[in-house]
């Protein structure tokens, strides 16, 4: 699996990741069995083996089920922990009320949670899970200098950041920020409306003031969540979709075929081949359709056929 650099830090992670969110199963507070936890080694090991070497957590992902599920990896291995880079989130608390929250007390609450569930001392990249709109900056900063100096984690980003959010919690924090998740598949392309629609008459667009162009010229690796797009464009349609997500799907089946790949290995490649070095998660705990999605690290996408892709997935032309 080939890797790069996070951001500006000093982790060289592959350049495709996983997505630990569901490895927990459910969102009850039902406990853990053996055969959930089974399925959840089975698809790490096969992560592993595949070469991925960074894995994306929440504190809130199965209510705190898949970073316990996660952790069963150390036992009896204890040098994989070195092996691998964690990532995990904090921000979002269910509730009720469902809200977000970016104070001192909680995220130091949140990474003490999943520093214990997760069965480690150290976190490598913790993440501010959605935009909190009553953020105190400085609250943060002080959050983020206390983990940092007590080694609890090691490097910081954002999710679900527009360019002007990042810039604004930036100028606070003693520690840069190294990286942005947010949502990107073949049928969800926000991120790039903007850029081509600038100046068009258009109802398609949706602020996020040039997230792509600012991470690159900021070095902030963006993560791209739910690359596979739910499976509604390989294999799993959605109910009530869009008109355009059958022809996509069209597309997607024709062009897996002309390169001898599965499906998903083609939507993952449209966004590898991007040239801000977009980093996927997929989040399958099919062990048989995350291999067909690794296939894309083989698949190179012309030009013609990005633009293709991207055409189909948006339901229109280019302007
Ligand atoms: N930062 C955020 O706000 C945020 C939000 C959501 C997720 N995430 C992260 O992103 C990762 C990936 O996101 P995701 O899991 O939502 O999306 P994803 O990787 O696009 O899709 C995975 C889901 O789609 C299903 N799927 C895919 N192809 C399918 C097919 N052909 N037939 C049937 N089902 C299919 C999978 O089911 P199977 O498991 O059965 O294959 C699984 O439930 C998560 O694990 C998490 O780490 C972050």
């Amino acid at each position: 699996m080939k890797t790069q650099t996070l951001g500006t830090s000093d982790l060289q992670v592959s350049q495709i990741r996983y997505g630990a969110m569901s490895i927990g199963r459910s969102y009850d507070n039902t406990p853990l069995t053996d055969s959930v936890r089974q399925s959840a080694l089975q698809i790490l090991h096969t992560a592993l083996d595949a070469g991925i070497n960074f894995f994306d957590h929440a504190d809130i992902y199965c209510n705190g089920k898949s970073e316990k599920a996660f952790a069963d990896l150390w036992k009896g291995a204890q040098h994989l922990r070195q092996q691998i880079y964690l990532q995990t989130k904090c921000g979002i608390l269910f509730g009720p009320p469902h809200r977000f929250d970016f104070s001192y007390e909680h995220i130091i609450a949140s990474v003490k949670g999943s520093l214990k569930r997760l069965q480690t001392d150290y976190i490598d990249v913790l993440l501010l899970h959605r935009p909190d709109p009553l953020v105190e900056p400085e609250e943060v900063a002080q959050a983020f200098d206390e983990l940092k100096h007590s080694g609890k984690v090691r490097w910081f980003g954002v999710s679900n950041h527009t360019a002007a959010q990042l810039d604004f919690l930036q100028k606070y924090l003693n520690q840069p920020i190294v990286t942005n998740q947010v949502e990107f598949n073949l049928v969800h392309t926000q991120m790039l409306d903007e850029g081509i629609l600038f100046n068009q008459n258009n109802s398609r667009i949706t602020r996020n003031e040039g997230v792509i162009e600012y991470c690159r010229l900021h070095n902030i690796t963006l993560q791209a969540w739910a690359p596979l797009a739910n499976g509604w464009i390989t294999g799993n349609p959605q109910q009530n979709a869009p008109e355009h997500f059958s022809a996509t799907a069209e597309l997607v089946a024709h062009m897996a075929k002309e390169k001898d790949v599965h499906p998903e290995a083609i939507i993952i490649a449209w966004i590898l081949r991007h040239p801000a070095h977009i980093q996927p998660l997929p989040g399958t705990i099919n062990s048989k359709r995350l291999l067909a999605a690794f296939e894309a690290e083989h698949v190179n996408l012309t030009r013609e056929e990005w633009f293709s892709l991207f055409t189909a997935g948006r339901g229109e032309t280019m302007p």
